[in-house]
């Protein structure tokens, strides 16, 4: 389904004053967006969906949620809050695209998590998968950390594209291979407060180059 953004959209603020620095603010950037690929209602009704499906499989087991620093942030915090059992958490920070739209091949640990994770059940939290060779890398280097049990929670995973075999248990939405922004996702650092996952006008591309 596709859906056009544009309308309908409001955000709460305090003051009258600060409502139209923020709205207009947001409506300029929402103005870069070309097509809204996952809305934001789609987006919570399968978090709930999988929040559940989390909920019965941990329900014996003490979770530890590892996010990816820093697209699945806004995914986590999400998801987390849809699970219901106790869990903690913690993150590890790789390389990303920094200011371009296609990936490198290498992986960099900017971050390394701040505890051990041996014997314990991890659920390691992803945005997207593309080449896969991110979470492949991210998967070797946990598996030498004897976790009880290794799983991954992808929020996306771009089709036709993966470089490398990997078993993702829980992957919320499957899309095209388009670069896309939003829900954590960055062009340049910029779109990843955006409630929805969008692709953008080619002028922003053309506008960050010149
Ligand atoms: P992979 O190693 O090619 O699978 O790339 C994974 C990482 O690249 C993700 O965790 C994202 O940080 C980044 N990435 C991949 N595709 C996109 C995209 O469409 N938009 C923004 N970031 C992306």
């Amino acid at each position: 389904m596709e859906t056009h953004v544009g309308h309908g959209r409001s955000v709460s603020t305090p003051s009258h004053t600060s409502f139209h620095r923020l709205s207009s603010q947001m409506e300029a950037h929402q103005n870069d967006i070309e097509q809204v690929l996952i809305t934001e209602e789609q987006i919570q009704q399968k978090i709930a969906e999988v929040g559940e499906q989390l909920s019965a499989d941990y329900a014996d087991r003490d979770l530890l949620l590892v996010g990816v620093l820093k697209g699945a942030f806004v995914f986590m915090a999400d998801l987390s809050r849809r699970v219901r059992l106790p869990m903690e958490f913690d993150f590890m920070a790789v390389s990303s695209y920094g200011a371009a739209t296609q990936t490198s091949g290498v992986v960099r640990i900017l971050k390394d998590l701040d505890h051990e994770i041996l014997g314990r059940h991890v659920l390691l939290v992803e945005d997207i998968v593309d080449s896969g060779l991110t979470l492949s890398y991210l998967l070797k280097n946990l598996r030498t950390r004897r976790p009880a049990s290794l799983e991954v929670c992808a929020f996306m995973q771009k089709t036709g594209v993966q470089q490398v075999p990997l078993d993702i248990k829980y992957r919320l939405f499957e899309i095209p291979s388009v670069f896309v922004v939003g829900y954590g996702l960055d062009y340049g650092e910029r779109f990843r407060n955006l409630p929805f996952v969008g692709t953008l006008r080619p002028e922003v591309y053309r506008d960050a180059v010149s």
